[in-house]
């Protein structure tokens, strides 16, 4: 294990609410999870990061608060959660939590005082326009849903801006109690025992805003202020940030440029996304090459966070307009599978026509690629979407546990669930369920069990460093490696459907006995490396040499 453990985590990403149900209400709770941590265990996570826990009309999912100190009472008390935080920590599992502090609920105490009186302690906490901003209908996050970023507040009399839905008013953070209250609101959650924070919309969170300016300024010294502050409090709290932005623009979010990283630890890896279900769709690992080639380079402690799919859309907008389209026609033909113009509402297996060997191989792409791999509930089972349901929740079905009904997740009478469950088709929980996989050892279950301990193993592709294997390959081959101090891990992905013959003997001059540690079937010794076989949509992990050394 390296010195910093979010290098080599498994992260788990789940919604409380729709994860397991102990006291049959209905809505997925702390000790319903607490009942889950022996599954989550064994499968091989090492940290739960959870979708928003705090109190909210739940007018998006929980992503607006009304109270930063606590949890939403559907989901259990305080002291639940701090159980769950014990309960945890006895596995070896961490516990991360969204912060969520770009906006509040507008049903927020802050929120209804300000817009109160003009002279509401709180009115400075929140961004103010006295007349309709010039800017007012650009920048929406949600198009179609959202059509402008300034609203006419007509108790406050005045124009307050929210970069996401109205009901969102954006916290002022040029504010100095505003930015105090953010570092409080860390300290609780610290002081309870989490392991750090997912941070929400951090481009928005720093941004400077003027009305009447859709370019204003951001204040990345606040970023450098707030890691200070964390790492004071916890030591090895990590903060992993959702920063969606253009490549060239990223490096700032994990330093101030003097080469120590001094702002986020891990950022997810969005364009990465894009790129993978890009190579996916061709069946051409070109994208990810590229990737690799001009990701850049991070300062010491920084780490990427790779991912396939999240509880939101899958973004394609920093695809041009062709690959955009070529990922729309395969895996999101439908325009109800489509969401804001930009991206697919859909979960990775139902994309991936439900075939076992593409699934598979592209867990297994993603998992061998540099960075701290997420994984989002339910996808370690197949699970699929419900596209009755509207936008994003579409993704956000109840865990399937079982045969019984609503899956296993709720004894709640079916009408009272927060969400249906699937219980139709190839994806309908009678088919799809942990019980089903769990004693079955070919289940994508028992695959991912057996993929995550082999990545326990490789410590290189955590912490060590990735790079594109540059030598002839067969169309659709991705050929990579992973180097560091414990030695060199080498990959072979398969994108494409005809089988292949792959030639890596120029890397056999550093090979110590070779051996596959992770493959699609069974290939046969790895011989001399010049004539390794590959199936249709077929991958090989293999160690190349291994050393006693370590990080
Ligand atoms: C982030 C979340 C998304 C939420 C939005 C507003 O993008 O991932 O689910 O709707 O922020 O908080």
């Amino acid at each position: 294990m390296g010195d910093r453990w979010y290098s080599e985590a498994v992260v788990y990403c789940l919604d409380v609410d729709t994860y397991a149900d102990s006291d049959g209400d209905g809505v997925g709770d702390f000790r319903g999870l607490i009942g889950r941590l022996d599954y989550l265990a064994r499968l091989g996570v090492t940290c739960l990061w959870l979708n928003p826990i705090h109190p909210s009309p739940n007018q998006d999912d929980g992503y607006d608060a009304t109270d930063f100190y606590n949890v939403d009472p559907r989901l259990g008390t305080l002291g639940d959660f701090a159980e769950l935080l014990h309960q945890a920590q006895n596995r070896g599992i961490r516990v991360i939590i969204d912060l969520v502090v770009n906006h509040t609920s507008d049903q927020h105490p802050w929120f209804q005082s300000a817009r109160s009186s003009p002279d509401s302690p709180y009115r400075d906490w929140y961004v103010w326009a006295d007349h309709a901003p010039a800017d007012r209908h650009q920048g929406m996050v949600f198009p179609g849903e959202q059509h402008e970023t300034w609203t006419y507040d007509r108790t406050a009399k005045a124009w307050y801006y929210h970069r996401f839905y109205e009901f969102q008013p954006d916290l002022n953070i040029e504010n100095p109690k505003v930015r105090a209250e953010i570092k409080k609101i860390t300290s609780f959650w610290l002081q309870l025992g989490v392991s750090g924070f997912r941070m929400d919309a951090v481009p928005f969170i720093i941004e400077q805003t003027e009305p009447g300016n859709p370019n204003a300024p951001k204040d990345f010294d606040f970023l450098t202020d707030l890691r200070q502050h964390v790492q004071w409090r916890r030591g090895d709290a990590v903060l992993l940030a959702e920063a969606n932005v253009e490549p060239d623009q990223l490096p700032v979010y994990f330093g101030d440029g003097s080469g120590s990283g001094n702002r986020i630890h891990m950022l997810f890896d969005f364009m990465l996304n894009g790129r993978l279900m890009l190579a996916l769709a061709r069946e051409d690992p070109e994208t990810i090459v590229d990737a690799l080639r001009d990701t850049p380079k991070l300062p010491t402690g920084g780490q990427w966070a790779t991912f396939l799919r999240n509880h939101d859309e899958i973004d394609l907008s920093r695809l041009t307009a062709d690959q955009r389209n070529d990922v729309l026609a395969k895996f999101g033909p439908d325009e109800s599978m489509q969401l804001y113009g930009r991206g697919i509402r859909r979960r990775l297996a139902p994309m991936l026509g439900n075939d076992r060997r593409h699934i598979e191989l592209a867990y297994a792409l993603q998992f061998s690629l540099r960075g701290t791999p997420v994984l989002r509930y339910g996808e370690e089972i197949g699970m699929g979407e419900n596209l009755a349901l509207d936008g994003r929740n579409a993704i956000r079905t109840p865990m399937q546990w079982s045969y019984k009904e609503n899956a296993g997740f709720s004894t709640a009478d079916p009408e009272k669930l927060i969400r249906p469950v699937i219980d139709q088709g190839d994806f309908g929980y009678q088919k799809v369920n942990v019980t089903a996989q769990r004693g079955d050892s070919k289940s994508l279950l028992a695959w991912f069990e057996r993929m995550i301990r082999t990545l326990r193993e490789a410590p290189e592709i955590g912490s060590g460093s990735t790079s594109h294997i540059d030598v002839p390959m067969p169309a659709g081959v991705l050929a990579h490696r992973a180097d560091g101090p414990t030695g060199t891990m080498v990959f072979l992905h398969n994108l494409g459907t005809e089988d292949v013959e792959v030639d890596l003997s120029t890397l056999a001059a550093e090979a110590d006995l070779p051996i596959d540690v992770l493959t699609d079937r069974g290939y046969g010794d790895v011989g001399k490396l010049d004539r390794l076989k590959l199936g249709g949509h077929g991958y090989r992990w293999i160690r190349l040499c291994r050393s006693t050394a370590s990080y």
